[in-house]
């Protein structure tokens, strides 16, 4: 799988790409992600990435050019319909916005499956719509509020994804027991050691006793009754 990441501020992901599952991922060669900066596909001498709004407003919009110009630097395409389409059929360009569809766990699996993932991040107060309109594959939101840009959910929705493959996550096929197609993520409560915490005798806090019965058939009815699925 891999992502790319079309930003303006390429810095901000430095950090998090490097640590923990994502940098493992990396390591294993299971996932490449590459960090574009959107000002080097700027089409003048300033390099010009914003632009006032048509019909006035405030703020600035994203321009559409250097958009273009850098997805079609990362695959091949054709235009099909006055629309943009990568010619692998594995592939999505999805483009960051408040206004888009709701990102869940069942998508997040439905991504998992694809090849390629081409992640465009808008800033200031929005992205030329022409961008939603014939480049885009799907618009993506990760909640309903308002964001400074489309930075942290490429990361939210990268994270997301990237856990769902296969060889990530050590314990795979503890994993996979956990996802079922149909219904999703189950989420349970966990405890670990120790089995009671005092804090100056003040309080006791217990895991529960079933968990620390050994009795597989009752911890797993426990879960059961105790468990979310993340759809
Ligand atoms: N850009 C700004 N806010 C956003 C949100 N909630 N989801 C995705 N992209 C955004």
């Amino acid at each position: 799988m891999t992502f790319d990441i079309i930003t303006l501020f390429p810095e901000f992901f430095e950090f998090y790409l490097n640590h923990s599952i994502l940098k493992k991922a990396q390591e294993k060669k299971i996932v490449k992600i590459n960090v574009i900066n959107l000002r080097d596909f700027a089409v003048d001498k300033h390099k010009t990435v914003d632009d006032k709004p048509f019909g006035g407003g405030r703020g600035m919009v994203v321009k559409l050019e250097p958009i273009f110009k850098a997805v079609s630097s990362l695959t091949k395409f054709k235009i099909q319909n006055s629309k943009f389409k990568i010619t692998d059929k594995k592939s999505k360009i999805i483009l960051f916005t408040p206004r888009g569809k709701k990102f869940n766990q069942k998508i997040a699996y439905q991504f998992s499956k694809l090849d390629r993932i081409i992640l465009i991040c808008g800033r200031y107060e929005g992205v030329d719509e022409r961008v939603a309109k014939y480049i885009a594959d799907e618009e993506i939101s990760i909640g309903d509020y308002v964001l400074m840009g489309g930075d942290l959910p490429a990361l939210i929705v990268i994270e997301t994804i990237t856990r769902l493959i296969p060889g990530v996550i050590g314990k795979s096929e503890l994993l996979k027991e956990r996802i079922t197609k149909e219904k999703g993520f189950i989420e349970y409560p966990q405890y670990t050691r120790p089995e009671v915490f005092n804090s100056k005798k003040r309080v006791s806090w217990r895991v529960p006793k079933i968990l620390l019965s050994g009795n597989h058939k009752k911890i797993e009815e426990w879960r059961k009754k105790h468990q979310k699925v993340i759809e």
